[in-house]
């Protein structure tokens, strides 16, 4: 006998994290979780899409990409990869993905860009606040990518076009019909095509010039493939670390006992990320098209079905976790799904997880004491994050 899905709705859900009324989404899930692990995301638009929740059923699915496919473009988009194919058309860009952030390219990119964290922390700090989000985690974030793609004087660049492609997606995902327009594209394209005529002639070993020297099938990529790689790398790259950076600097802001134990045990600044991004998961989702019908859990997943692959909610599953909605530096070291799992899990990690723990170790070297001084705006979902984030400082 099939079982009903459960009615869900994210937005209305999460709708007391906007100005930190509610501490995290554990909460939310957990009570989801308690009652199954399959919901029905129904906005009335005449496009439902299922929703998974138990840690299982997302690492069950993440692995079968015959069943649950990333080909989820919606019409008038142009498909992002290797984030929008399924294997085999996947394997060969995602081994190109891997080649650009092996660890002497992320350990470049540290090397230039922590005086850059440095000077604007520093700058925050002597004026004493600051909006953190605004001010430091989207620009850092933003400029770390030009960085490892050799264009930091056009950082300005992307930081504009990334951030209308952001608040044009902000509200949904690919797969409610929240299509990235094509005009927008248009504005960056022919940039890329100018960056992609230098790295011919003066390669290197940044991104672009990998993919120019890549051959998929026996034949190099054609321009057009290579603007849409380095669309996929600031798309998928900028705004998930400024909300890895944002969840943890505002968990310090909130909590000055942590915020002094870091600063005596600078060592455990990888422990305070690890566990920042389990529990505060930047991006809580990930969408699939359901090819064929399927049951999971008891509900019947008609084939066609956009489902999400709740990431945030695999992270919180007491399932898996014990205590799973304590932020605890000692938890034992278990796998957590932030960066997702399975053949699309996020060749980026080391770069965004290089970009937390700089400007963490950064800012409690600079400050006695950081906190917030007024209203938060957070994203929820898809994406967790913290928009506006008034903090003031006290240099050390
Ligand atoms: C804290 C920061 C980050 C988080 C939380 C994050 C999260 C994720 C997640 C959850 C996925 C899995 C997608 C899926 O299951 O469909 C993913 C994939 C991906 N990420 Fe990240 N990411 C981060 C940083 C980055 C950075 C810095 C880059 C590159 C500059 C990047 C590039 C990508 C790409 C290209 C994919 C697609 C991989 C594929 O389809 O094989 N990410 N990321």
């Amino acid at each position: 006998m099939s079982t009903t899905a459960l009615a869900w709705n994210p937005e209305a859900e999460f709708a007391a994290l906007r100005h930190g009324e509610a501490p995290g989404t554990a909460g939310v899930y957990e009570a989801l979780l308690h009652q199954g692990s399959v919901g029905l995301l129904d906005r009335g638009d005449g496009n439902p899409s299922y929703g998974l929740f138990s840690r299982e059923a997302i690492q069950k699915a993440a692995l079968d990409t015959a069943t649950f496919s990333s080909v989820t473009v919606p019409p008038g988009t142009p498909r992002i990869l290797p984030l929008m194919a399924d294997p085999p058309e996947h394997t060969p860009y995602r081994r190109l993905f891997g080649e650009c952030f092996k660890a002497d390219e992320i350990a470049r990119v540290e090397a230039e860009v922590r005086p850059l964290a440095a000077e604007w922390l520093d700058r925050m700090i002597a004026a004493g606040s600051a909006d953190f989000s605004q001010e430091y985690a989207y620009p850092f974030t933003t400029h770390s990518l030009c960085v490892l793609l050799r264009v930091e004087d056009d950082w300005s660049i992307f930081n504009d076009w990334s951030s209308t492609m952001e608040k044009l997606t902000a509200s949904g995902s690919r797969n409610s019909g929240n299509a990235l327009p094509a005009e927008h594209f248009g504005k960056i394209i022919p940039y890329l095509g100018k960056l992609i005529g230098e790295a011919r002639q003066n390669p290197g070993t940044d991104p672009v010039s990998r993919f120019l020297a890549a051959e998929i099938d026996g034949s190099p990529l054609d321009d057009q493939i290579v603007i849409g790689l380095i669309i996929a790398l600031i798309l998928a790259g900028r705004s998930t670390t400024a909300s890895g950076v944002t969840n943890l600097v505002l968990r310090l802001a909130q909590n000055p006992e942590l915020q002094a134990f870091l600063r005596a045990h600078p060592e455990r600044i990888s422990d305070a990320m690890e566990e920042s991004l389990r529990l505060d998961s930047p991006q809580q989702q990930m969408p699939r098209m359901v090819t064929t019908d399927v049951t999971i859990d008891g509900v019947d997943i008609p084939a066609g079905s956009p489902l999400f692959l709740n990431y945030g909610s695999a992270n919180v599953d007491p399932a898996f976790w014990d205590r799973p909605a304590e932020y605890d530096l000692d938890r034992p070291t278990r796998p957590h799904f932030a960066f997702g799992r399975g053949m699309h899990q996020c060749p980026g990690a080391p770069l965004g997880r290089m970009q937390i723990r700089l400007t963490i170790e950064e800012l409690l070297k600079r400050t006695r004491s950081f906190t917030l001084t007024g209203p938060i705006e957070r994203d929820t979902w898809p994406r967790l994050s913290v928009e506006r984030m008034p903090l003031t400082f006290v240099p050390a």
